[in-house]
């Protein structure tokens, strides 16, 4: 399932980057590029929330 739109990033994406940069949510965006000006950003601001969705966070950490 895509989390993100603009970059065609889905959920395995995201767990693999929280598995290489832990499990900070600006951390995990900033690896995946979402932090440039063909970003949205709205996936960017609801990393934690995208995380807790994908396993990889404690719901409600983070957010
Ligand atoms: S949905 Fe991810 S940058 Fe727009």
């Amino acid at each position: 399932m895509f989390v993100c739109i603009c970059k065609g990033i889905t959920e395995s994406r995201v767990q693999a980057a929280a598995a290489q940069a832990g499990v900070n949510p600006d951390a995990i965006a900033q690896a995946l590029g979402l932090h440039d000006n063909e970003c949205c950003g709205r996936c960017a601001r609801d990393m934690g929330r995208i995380m807790s969705y994908v396993g990889r966070m404690p719901a409600g950490a983070g957010a």
